[in-house]
């Protein structure tokens, strides 16, 4: 059915489209007893719960951070088969983003280029909206630095959203790789990375009362050198992390079908889709080698078909998410990675899920 959706809404200009989409799916299928039989159909893991970091999943495949912003259509993605949901970025101050146009496709290469710069309506009212409204899958918190908020006052603006993301979050994502928001990547230097992590994961002591603590993640961009990946890495371990979310969009435009004179008029922004599945691949790979495998991955970038999931996986990830695949191959897309990585682990011969994770590395 998308075959006939798709050029209606790539008709649109895609924030227009993207709006309609996220409107169509909280009225369309806003129905709670419509999601759980949605759900019951779709979301049902073939291979079993997957356990990761202390949390269980119903299917390894999530949307990523940045398709439900404020957290509106969370039931409804649930419902598509979604194993997880990201939410955000959310910042704690409420914010307009970027000018518009800011989302842009690149349709020759299966990509899109976003500069949307943290549109949201502020971690408070994003937490008010889901408390009450959980979905039925795991619901990821994705938290980054208010534009107004200066990057040496990061931490703090970090901890006033983690605080009121703590009481929901099923895991927290420190977001510090965004392209779009000035100097948010500097971030993500091991010792002002420490700095903001350390103080993150003491407050989740002090919040968890020294139980268990809510998962702690960072994402991070496809940017990096090896070097500065195994450093984040240091500094994930050293905390005790629950894991690493790789990638964010990259500020690269190599290899492109797209014209130059067509990406100039585009201009900035983080390019996502086809041309960073390979190289997020590697990042993933670099991560998992350097950790021994024992730092927990989630996986994003360029997913558009179970055998991108399961390349992914391969080279370490232990789930995975998606954004623009969800554009380009439309409404299904989770479920129909989930049944076609089922058949993938069955003709490879893997007992299990966990069994695949890491084997081409
Ligand atoms: C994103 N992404 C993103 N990531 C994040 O951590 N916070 C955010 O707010 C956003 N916003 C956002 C908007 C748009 C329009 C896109 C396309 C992407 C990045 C996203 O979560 C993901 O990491 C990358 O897009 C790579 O995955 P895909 O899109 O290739 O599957």
């Amino acid at each position: 059915m998308y075959q006939f959706l798709r050029p209606l809404l790539f008709s649109l200009p895609p924030e227009t489209a993207h709006e309609f989409a996220l409107e169509s799916l909280r009225f369309g299928l806003g129905s709670k007893v419509l999601q759980q039989r949605f759900a019951a159909r779709y979301a049902r893991s073939p291979f079993g719960a997957i356990d990761c970091f202390g949390v269980q999943f119903e299917n390894p495949i999530g949307i990523a951070a940045g398709f439900d912003k404020n957290g509106v259509v969370t039931s409804q993605l649930a419902a598509l088969g979604f194993g997880f949901v990201e939410v955000g970025t959310t910042t704690f101050h409420p914010q307009p983003g970027n000018p518009k146009p800011r989302l842009f496709r690149l349709p020759q290469d299966k990509a899109l280029v976003n500069r949307a710069g943290f549109n949201n309506e502020g971690t408070a009212k994003v937490v008010e909206r889901l408390r009450n409204n959980r979905p039925s899958c795991i619901l990821g918190m994705n938290i980054g630095k208010s534009k107004i908020v200066p990057v040496e006052e990061a931490t703090e603006d970090y901890l006033k959203s983690f605080d009121l993301v703590h009481e929901i979050a099923d895991y927290i994502v420190v977001n510090v790789s965004s392209p779009n928001t000035p100097n948010l990547r500097e971030l993500q230097r091991p010792r002002v990375l420490d700095e903001l992590l350390s103080a993150l994961q003491k407050r989740n002591r002090e919040l968890s009362n020294n139980q268990i603590l809510v998962p702690l993640l960072v994402k991070i961009a496809p940017d990096l050198s090896a070097s500065e990946i195994e450093a984040i890495c240091d500094v994930a371990l050293k905390l005790n992390l629950a894991g690493i979310v790789a990638t964010n969009t990259t500020i690269s435009r190599d290899n492109l079908k797209t014209s130059v004179t067509e990406l100039e008029k585009i201009g900035a922004g983080g390019l996502s889709g086809a041309p960073i599945r390979k190289r997020s691949t590697e990042v993933i790979k670099t991560i998992y080698k350097f950790t021994d495998g024992k730092l927990p991955i989630i996986g994003v970038g360029g997913i558009f078909t179970a055998a991108d999931a399961f390349e992914k996986i391969a080279a370490g990830a232990n789930l995975v998410q998606l954004y623009t695949g969800f554009v380009y191959q439309g409404l299904t897309v989770a479920s129909d990675i989930n049944d076609g990585l089922a058949k993938i682990l069955e003709q490879r011969g893997f007992n299990s899920y966990q069994e695949a994770i890491g084997v081409e590395n």
